[in-house]
């Protein structure tokens, strides 16, 4: 885990590097992120009557807000990065960003509509304090349970095959690697008055998987497989609701 975490995204290098290789067309994240954007856009209208307010923390390049295009009322973004912001804006992410001091995210508020929350690929490399800024931005968001729903996403679930490299793999100092399991995202979600009711899961392999001469079967196997095996997959959406 970097300890300066929230440093690393405001640098434009390590934006570039994430816009243009870690979401290069065709690389992993992009094959695990299409996935990501199906099953969200069945999931919103089928969970909400109306469409939401959408507030993404740690919105980074707003790649959730694009996969929510025309099924959210309205996208809120809020990021510490100003760089990250920028290629957003660049990408034609939807919606309004917000430059965010750590800490001091607080959803535009809307009471008029349901809302739903979401934090993608952030809740695995960060430590407790960031955690708990992720779930205090959501408790605003979601004051009771009728006000809509939360959804984390854990890109290092602990009870996957990706356990395997920190059994058996290199770890070198220059790859963050961190695990997450399901027990402290329920514990989180518990200490700050929130219920897991929903698991999805988008990759049972890893990165090393989906290149030659394993990439057709990796994909065909994690098409067919990594819905039904949610508990085991390297990449999980959790859906939260406010107690
Ligand atoms: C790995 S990126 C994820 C971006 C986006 N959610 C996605 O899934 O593509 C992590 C993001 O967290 C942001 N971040 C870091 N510390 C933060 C904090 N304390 N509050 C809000 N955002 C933060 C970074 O600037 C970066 O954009």
């Amino acid at each position: 885990m970097a300890a300066n975490y929230t440093e690393v995204f405001r640098d434009p290098t390590a934006v570039e590097k994430y816009a243009e290789r870690t979401y290069a067309p065709g690389s992993f994240s992009s094959i695990v992120s299409s996935r990501q954007a199906g099953w969200l856009r069945g999931f919103v209208p089928h969970a909400y009557r109306m469409p939401p307010v959408h507030h993404d923390f740690a919105c980074g390049t707003g790649r959730v807000a694009r996969m929510l295009a025309g099924l959210v009322a309205v996208s809120h973004g809020y990021d510490t990065s100003e760089a990250m912001l920028r290629k957003a804006r660049e990408l034609g992410t939807p919606g309004y960003a917000h430059l965010v001091t750590p800490g001091y995210a607080m959803p535009v508020p809307d009471e008029t509509r349901p809302r739903l929350v979401t934090a993608f690929r952030f809740a695995l490399n960060v430590d407790l304090h960031l955690r708990d800024q992720m779930m205090d931005f959501a408790s605003a968001a979601l004051p009771d349970a009728d006000a809509g729903l939360l959804l984390v996403e854990n890109h290092g679930n602990a009870s996957s095959v990706r356990h395997l490299r920190k059994t058996f793999g290199r770890l070198d100092s220059a790859s963050w690697f961190q695990e997450l399991s399901h027990e402290e995202m329920r514990e989180l979600f518990d200490r700050h008055g929130f219920d897991l009711v929903g698991m999805q899961g988008f990759t049972l392999f890893t990165q090393g998987c989906y290149r030659r001469p394993w990439l057709w079967a990796a994909k065909t196997a994690d098409s067919a497989l990594c819905s039904p095996m949610s508990r085991w997959a390297t990449d999980v959406v959790y859906v939260a609701r406010r107690r």
